[in-house]
């Protein structure tokens, strides 16, 4: 129970990682507010999570649109009195997830504003509507997914995705730097391929596998957990070794 009464707003609680860590938090005792554009999925799970004794509020939140963010922050304050953890999982590559084929240089405007929007101004807005609430309750945990896109560059369709996630790194140190003289604390989490979806399973690891969405979801669990009171302002990279270099 290293969660049990803690506040935690997750976006892109509705799949995926974002999904499975919510679903941990709950069950190791925290209260999550679950924020996805994806209203249906979400209040889905957040009835699963319910049904499994667990403790969810459920505010759809398009990241792109900064009142509704504040809206989700001020839910949680509302109604469990504090926000504890951040955690930023809304996200993806533009060309998969528009299903979009075009290379960077004829990639349509709103593909490319996606891209950016999602991956990053996303998680700035959020980390804008979170850190007051922290500063004043001198605690706070914020973590933001990154990728090893975002260190090795994009391909044609994950261009705006690469600039995003390198971005991330950027937004996380500086939330590092504005947090640390009242006890809040940001990481960045790097993943490699995880296996949110079967294709990642294409992208080349020196462990020759993609990982499963547990093992990243372990590590960001701890970051999050009172055992990490240490680290802030790092990237970690979790990508079986494909950062060593030399992969295709
Ligand atoms: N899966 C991987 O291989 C991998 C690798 C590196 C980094 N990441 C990053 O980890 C995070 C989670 O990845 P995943 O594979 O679990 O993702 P996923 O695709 O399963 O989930 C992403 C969620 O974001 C939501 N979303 C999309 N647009 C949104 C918007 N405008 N507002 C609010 N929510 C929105 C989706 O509805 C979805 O529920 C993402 O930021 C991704 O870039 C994933």
């Amino acid at each position: 129970m290293r969660f049990k009464n803690k506040v935690a707003i997750v976006s892109g609680a509705a799949s995926g990682m974002g999904l499975l860590t919510a679903q941990k938090l709950t069950e190791e005792g925290a209260k999550v507010i679950l924020t996805d554009i994806n209203i249906d999925m979400l209040s889905a799970e957040a009835e699963n999570i319910r049904k499994n004794g667990g403790e969810a509020l459920v505010v759809q939140v398009d990241v792109r649109k900064y009142e509704q963010i504040k809206h989700a922050a001020d839910t949680a304050v509302e109604k469990y009195g504090a926000i504890d953890i951040l955690l930023n999982f809304a996200g993806g590559a533009e060309g998969r997830v528009l299903n979009c084929s075009a290379p960077f240089h004829e990639m349509p405007v709103e593909v490319i504003d996606w891209g950016l929007d999602v991956n990053l101004k996303g998680a700035v807005y959020f980390c804008r509507a979170v850190l007051g609430t922290m500063i004043k309750q001198k605690r706070g945990v914020i973590i933001n997914l990154g990728s090893v896109t975002g260190m090795e560059g994009g391909g044609f369709g994950a261009v705006n995705y690469s600039a995003a996630k390198s971005g991330i790194i950027g937004l996380t140190k500086s939330m590092a730097l504005c947090g640390a003289p009242y006890n809040v604390r940001a990481c960045c989490v790097s993943p490699g391929p995880v296996l949110t979806r079967p294709g990642m399973a294409n992208m080349k690891t020196r462990l020759g596998r993609a990982a499963e969405p547990q093992e990243v979801v372990d590590l960001i669990l701890y970051l999050c957990s009172d055992k990490a009171a240490f680290i802030t302002g790092s990237n970690y990279v979790i990508d079986g070794g494909r950062s060593c270099g030399g992969m295709e």
